[in-house]
């Protein structure tokens, strides 16, 4: 195999994002697309040049024209056809939230070692050359020591018809935003923290439609965390060391206004713009897999990170049911 062929499972709108970026790729091909109708399989198969249009998921699965497929379904569906997708033995990207409780963190994990087909959770910024430098500043002192990561990720919908706003699907602006800055914080610090506290507000939705989550690592480092669904666009992430402070501000999205800036301010001295190297975003999570599969490279998010962070949103989610401060 010198290439991998790409499946897209379902016609979801974050697609838009992926296609580019295995086109993009030196060893991907996009090659099909499943829907739950033909109608709809092959409408989007036309609209984006895809060569073949499966009318059903499973069938998609059964075909020996896919080695690898992207999940963007809605949350509550992740698990369910990731363990699909690989005991077909297909390779899976999944989109994040990676799944909605541990057990299924860990059935997704088990069946990806069973079948060695590779899983991930698709958190494409981590693998761009903002957040790896990110990482090094931190790794080599630059900071001195990290003492907290805020960060947040706002947006307000346009129509409330949304798999977001639906309780059983997943819904909820923590699993579907707050996950980022979240994550973003347990990179920072390593892992994940021991204790948190959580508020939300609760909207007509029966979701959380904003969200705010404290939390405490092992080293006394801190993270403050915020999302919402009902106030303007918003990313936004600082990370406070003893050293200095370094500013994103677009930690998470793609580049489409030549906006982003990477900004260090020392403790003494003039603030200092780290110059980022731009890559397609989504690119990096597609060579992931590629590098996993075809040459045997180790995924460059492990299942442990994955599992802490699912485990730190139902701790925070608990937190916030509760009015306890929880610990992990
Ligand atoms: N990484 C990122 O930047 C990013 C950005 C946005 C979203 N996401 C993630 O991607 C996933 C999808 O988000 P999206 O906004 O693209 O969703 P979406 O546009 O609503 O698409 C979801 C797709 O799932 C399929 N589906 C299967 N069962 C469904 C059901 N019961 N109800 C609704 N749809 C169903 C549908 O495809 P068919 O009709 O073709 O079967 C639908 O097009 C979410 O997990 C989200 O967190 C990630």
């Amino acid at each position: 195999m010198s290439k991998i062929r790409w499946g897209l499972l379902s016609t979801a709108n974050i697609n838009r994002r992926l296609i580019p970026a295995i086109r993009e790729s030196a060893k991907g091909e996009l090659v099909a697309v499943a829907s739950r109708s033909q109608a709809s399989a092959q409408a989007y198969a036309d609209k984006w040049d895809i060569p073949q249009a499966f009318g059903s998921y499973e069938v998609m699965l059964a075909s020996d024209a896919v080695d690898a497929v992207y999940i963007g379904l809605p949350n509550h569906l992740h698990a369910e056809w990731s363990i699909k997708a690989m005991r077909h033995g297909k390779h899976v990207l999944c989109e994040k939230p990676f799944a909605l409780t541990l057990a299924e963190v860990d059935e997704m994990t088990a069946v990806s070692q069973q079948t060695g087909c590779y899983l991930a959770e698709a958190f494409m910024y981590r693998h761009h050359p903002q957040t790896k430098i990110v990482g090094e500043l931190v790794q080599n002192g630059r900071l001195g020591r990290v003492t907290l990561v805020r960060g947040v990720f706002n947006f307000a919908f346009n129509t409330r018809e949304n798999i977001r706003l639906v309780p059983e699907m997943g819904g909820g602006c923590l699993w579907d935003v707050g996950v980022y800055p979240l994550s973003l914080a347990q990179f920072v610090m390593g892992g994940p923290p021991e204790q948190v506290t959580g508020f939300q507000w609760i909207g007509e939705s029966d979701v959380d439609e904003v969200f705010s989550g404290q939390m405490l690592y092992a080293n006394g480092g801190m993270a403050q965390i915020s999302s919402s669904f009902c106030t303007p666009w918003l990313t936004h992430a600082e990370i406070l060391g003893t050293e200095g402070r370094l500013i994103l501000n677009r930690p998470f999205v793609a580049l489409d206004d030549g906006q982003r800036k990477l900004i260090f301010y020392p403790k003494e001295g003039d603030p200092e713009e780290i110059v980022v190297s731009e890559k397609e975003l989504y690119l990096g999570e597609v060579e992931d897999l590629h590098d996993a599969v075809l040459d045997g490279r180790s995924q460059y998010l492990t299942f442990a990170e994955t599992r802490n962070h699912v485990k730190t949103v139902l701790a925070l989610y608990e937190s916030a049911k509760t009015g306890q401060v929880i610990t992990l």
